[in-house]
């Protein structure tokens, strides 16, 4: 049976094109975020609480909201509302860029699919922190867990990648239960080449560094395309430099679920993910004690249900919810 999201809403937002739809979306649950009234209201719909604790911190419950649908970081407060366990804000890069040309998003509902090439558009570093800051004084940061997931410029050479991430890095720190490292994005040229080992452990070597007194654990975002070969030199490199976690995974390359007369370049998320993506989940529980993250073609109680299965410790939306609607994470905690 359709849920009311998707009796109601989703044909609407599905008239429209799909970024006018979500930042229609961001416009409204950025402005709800500056309501008492309106986070009441959403906060009615809310799930029980199951909650875990993991890298020290508490989780109200262990579905968050994935990377890149607030990469600005504008509806802290409305997510929380809506009952996310977690909320995972960026991709951020040290410099402000508009991204790719559009269109850049596209639907594919007969695979509840979408294969984005965004390209990382977002406010920046600075502009980011400076938003941050204003909502910590506000009184009304969230009271679950968020999570930055930083990346690299598109205008900074691969070869000063670190130092890219590390400006993000200070700025972004002190407003960050945990700091994700995205090095797996297949929309910014040569991005997932920092999954290789040198590169990698320079990165990695590099933030450590910079802990300073109160380190924020760190988790890498990684891709679901990678061979078994090179997930065992990732995962060998994320244990000598004691990373808290891995989230796996991000979108694929991999289009062979979409008919080639529709298919689009870019990175291709939802259902047809899910299978890829539970088995790296299945994989690094097996060969690593390094606690995993899953993401990747969550669309129901049961896709969930396989993550944890897997030996996923928490779980992160994205595509799902463009499908399903808020209505996705009571679903998911309702069969927890
Ligand atoms: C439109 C769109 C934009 C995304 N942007 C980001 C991003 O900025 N950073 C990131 O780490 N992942 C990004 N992702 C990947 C998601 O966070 C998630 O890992 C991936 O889509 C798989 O989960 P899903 O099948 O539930 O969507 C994006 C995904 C989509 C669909």
């Amino acid at each position: 049976m359709k849920n009311l999201y998707e009796v109601f809403v989703r044909p609407l937002l599905f008239s429209l094109d799909a970024e006018t739809a979500h930042h229609a979306t961001m416009r409204l649950l950025s402005g709800a975020s500056h309501f008492g009234a309106a986070l009441r209201a959403l906060r009615s719909c809310q799930p029980a609480s199951k909650p875990r604790t993991l890298f020290s911190l508490n989780f109200p419950n262990p579905v968050g909201l994935a990377a890149g649908l607030d990469k600005n970081g504008v509806a802290l407060p409305a997510w929380a509302a809506l009952g996310f366990g977690f909320i995972e804000i960026g991709t951020v890069t040290a410099k402000a860029q508009p991204g790719n040309p559009k269109p850049r998003i596209f639907r594919f509902p007969d695979q509840q699919a979408l294969i984005n090439r965004l390209g990382f558009n977002n406010d920046g570093a600075d502009a980011i922190a400076q938003r941050l800051r204003a909502l910590r004084e506000s009184g009304r940061w969230p009271a679950v867990p968020v999570g930055i997931n930083i990346g690299k410029s598109r205008a900074t050479p691969l070869e000063q990648a670190t130092g890219d991430y590390l400006y993000s890095f200070r700025l972004l720190r002190d407003f960050a239960d945990y700091v994700t490292l995205n090095i797996s994005s297949p929309n910014t040229p040569g991005l997932r080449e920092l999954q290789e080992p040198t590169k990698l452990s320079e990165l990695l070597l590099a933030l450590g560094n910079e802990a300073g007194t109160s380190p924020k654990p760190l988790i890498a975002k990684i891709s679901p395309d990678v061979s078994g070969a090179e997930l065992k030199s990732i995962l060998a490199v994320c244990e000598e430099n004691g990373v808290s976690g891995i989230i796996a995974t991000n979108t694929t390359l991999d289009h062979s679920s979409i008919p080639p007369q529709l298919d689009q370049p870019g990175g291709l998320s939802g259902a047809p993910l899910r299978d890829k993506s539970t088995a790296l989940v299945r994989e690094i529980a097996a060969r690593s004690a390094i606690p995993v993250i899953a993401s990747g073609g969550i669309c129901d109680a049961e896709s969930a249900r396989e993550k944890f299965q897997a030996g996923a410790q928490l779980i992160q939306l994205y595509t799902g919810l463009v499908y399903r609607g808020p209505q996705l994470l009571r679903e998911i905690m309702g069969k927890l």
